[in-house]
């Protein structure tokens, strides 16, 4: 070793000790006759004296900058009462360095690692140059939390017999619904492999071949847009169950989450975990995946609407729509007419044709639409949407989906402005019975709403045949802060029931065979019951930290355009490699 210790290591006690530390040079000052130096590594950081009696090293210190690597031998001393440093876990002594060696003189970097946040360069810089960004005290956080949450996993499944199995990274094509990352085979010419979208397919021929609990901790690619809480490449706590119901995996889960919200924040998590139906979320909030860590409900008016003077709510509903409302307490004041107007262009980029707004008084709603409202329909709307004086009323007329989406983006809008929740909190939830397909209006047909492999809720499945808009899944999500956590389903076990789903679906039994044959002929060889799900890891640990960031939490991770900026990954590669792998490209760089 070249060092005795950490910068994070030395103490009182130590004193009178020689010791050899190692790390990056993070501040230095150089006051003529002193060189103070707060040496740096992962574990923390430690101040060098150096003096002027000792003059070739201090001439060397002198030269010192920020981020240079240095290895410094010297002697532990206490430092003056007056000169303690109380935030730093050392800052009781520093070491009179003795010796010093300049392991790596640096280059002028771009920025340094303790830059405050408001300075902080932006992230394409940072990308560019990780090796310093992750040398930030928040990235390292972020990647210990993450170690440790991935280990607290592990523990928490082994302990329970589980067994962690890796599937193929380079396998066929997986149904979950994105593009896939393909790589060509050379040995097979023309043909292909796909990076896994998820584990899928394989956890549950695991099943099929006696792996009644697996896990793994698994990396999934998918080649879709990417957003700040999306990423091509990320991971998967995936799990899967044998001889189980749906009951048993929420359980497993909640038993996880609890240890995991135990290890690494010290608090204790109330189980079970809440458990809310998706046709509950929908009408409660508008959205499959509510942030639950405040209230502002959404609130049907439907009846008041039809009713009222206003043309815009009348003829809505006339034509099948909804007009559903959210009460923003106390808020009457706090948004002007242009805040509104404001909110007004945020819900039309969900599909709104107008945001409906009421400041409420004594008994009575101020706002341009009043005149259309009685005073029993103003009485009305106060009652239904439990407003007192003060509070502001917002309102949207429209479809069912439209009214959802728009006012759930509001909702999260709104709470976020008036700081109606504490961000360190985790609301975790399940959300259940999820709707088995949806309508696909591009192309005409049923799509599956998870993936294929879901079990329909049994007394739904006479619904398969005359009404399939209406078949519930055994399936759910784990929902916390607005994001989608987790998602899992009890898996169809019998081949002829995924032939019928594969039939509704339009894929065709030689589609299958030629898609999923493997599987359907495992299911054929005495296949289980089973069900599973898959934990987003980078979301958890995102969530954990209260980040919003998903790259803030992977080491290195892809821009918004799938591009890694530290290697300049995607690239061109040779002719050669193309030739051997038969691939004629058609663009010109
Ligand atoms: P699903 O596709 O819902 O289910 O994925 C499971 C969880 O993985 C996380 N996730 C992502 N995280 C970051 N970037 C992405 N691009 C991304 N996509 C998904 C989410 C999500 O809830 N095979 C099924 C699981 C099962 O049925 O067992 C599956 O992959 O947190
Ligand atoms: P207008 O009659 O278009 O001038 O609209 C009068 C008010 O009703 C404005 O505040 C609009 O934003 C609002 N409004 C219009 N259409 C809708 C709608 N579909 N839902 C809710 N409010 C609407």
């Amino acid at each position: 070793m070249l060092r005795t210790h950490t910068c994070g290591e030395l103490r009182p006690a130590s004193q009178g000790q020689t010791v050899t530390l190692c790390g990056w040079v993070d501040t230095y000052r150089d006051f003529g006759g002193l060189v103070f130096i707060d040496l740096r590594d992962r574990y923390g950081m430690t101040q060098v004296v150096f003096t002027p009696s000792n003059v070739d090293v201090h001439s060397l210190a002198r030269t010192l900058r920020s981020e240079d690597v240095i290895q410094v031998s010297g002697t532990v001393a206490l430092r003056p009462a007056d000169m303690v440093n109380p935030k730093l876990a050392t800052g009781e002594i520093d070491v009179k360095g003795a010796t010093l060696v300049v392991l790596n003189k640096t280059k002028q970097p771009p920025f340094v690692p303790g830059v405050s946040d408001d300075e902080l360069p932006n992230e394409e810089l940072r990308l560019k140059y990780r090796f310093l960004d992750l040398r930030r005290p928040t990235l390292q956080h972020a990647l210990i939390l993450r170690h440790k949450m991935a280990k607290a996993v592990r523990d928490y499944f082994d302990e329970q017999q589980f067994l962690e199995i890796e599937t193929p990274m380079l396998g066929r094509s997986t149904p979950e619904g994105a593009r896939d990352y393909l790589v060509p085979s050379r040995v097979h010419e023309g043909c292909f492999y796909a990076l896994p979208q998820s584990p899928q397919i394989y956890k549950q021929i695991l099943m099929v071949a006696g792996y009644d609990r697996y896990f793994q901790i698994a990396r999934c690619f998918r080649d879709e847009d990417l957003r700040a809480d999306r990423q091509p490449e990320f991971t998967q706590i995936d799990v899967e169950m044998a001889f189980v119901k749906q009951d048993d995996i929420l359980s497993t889960i909640d038993g996880l989450m609890a240890r995991l919200v135990k290890e690494l924040r010290g608090q204790e998590l109330a189980l079970p975990l809440p458990r809310l139906t998706h046709r509950e979320v929908m009408e409660r909030f508008g959205s499959d995946k509510p942030d639950l860590r405040f209230g502002m409900e959404l609130i049907d008016l439907g009846e008041i609407a039809t009713t009222c003077d206003f043309g815009v709510f009348k003829n809505v509903m006339a034509g099948g729509g909804r007009v559903r409302g959210i009460n923003v307490k106390g808020a009457a004041e706090k948004y002007s007419r242009k805040n509104i107007d404001e909110l007004t262009e945020f819900v039309k980029q969900y599909g709104a044709q107008g945001l409906a707004f009421f400041r409420v008084k004594e008994g009575t709603l101020d706002s341009p639409i009043a005149k259309f409202f009685s005073a029993e329909h103003q009485q009305a709307i106060i009652t239904k949407l439990n407003a007192s004086p003060g509070d502001l009323l917002l309102c949207v007329a429209d479809s069912v989906k439209v009214t959802s989406a728009a006012l759930s983006a509001l909702r999260n809008r709104l709470a976020k402005e008036l700081s109606l929740y504490d961000p360190q909190t985790l609301a975790i939830a399940w959300v259940l019975d999820f709707p088995m397909f949806q309508w696909n209006e591009e192309e005409n047909r049923w799509d599956a709403e998870h993936h294929p492999f879901c079990q329909p809720v049994e007394e739904d499945i006479p619904l398969l045949a005359t009404d399939p808009g209406k078949v519930r899944a055994q399936s759910y999500d784990l929902v916390c802060n607005g994001y989608e956590a987790a998602s899992g389903s009890v898996r169809i076990h019998d081949p002829a029931v995924q032939q019928g789903i594969f039939d509704l679906l339009g894929i065709t039994a030689d589609q299958a065979e030629l898609k999923f044959g493997f599987l359907l002929e495992a299911l054929r060889y005495g296949a289980p019951p089973h069900a599973g799900v898959a934990l987003g890891l980078d979301r958890w640990v995102m969530l954990f930290l209260a980040s919003d960031n998903i790259r803030d939490v992977i080491a290195f991770p892809k821009t918004q355009k799938a591009a890694d900026m530290l290697t300049g990954a995607p690239s061109t590669v040779d002719t050669r490699q193309l030739r051997d792998l038969r691939i004629k490209v058609d663009v010109k760089h």
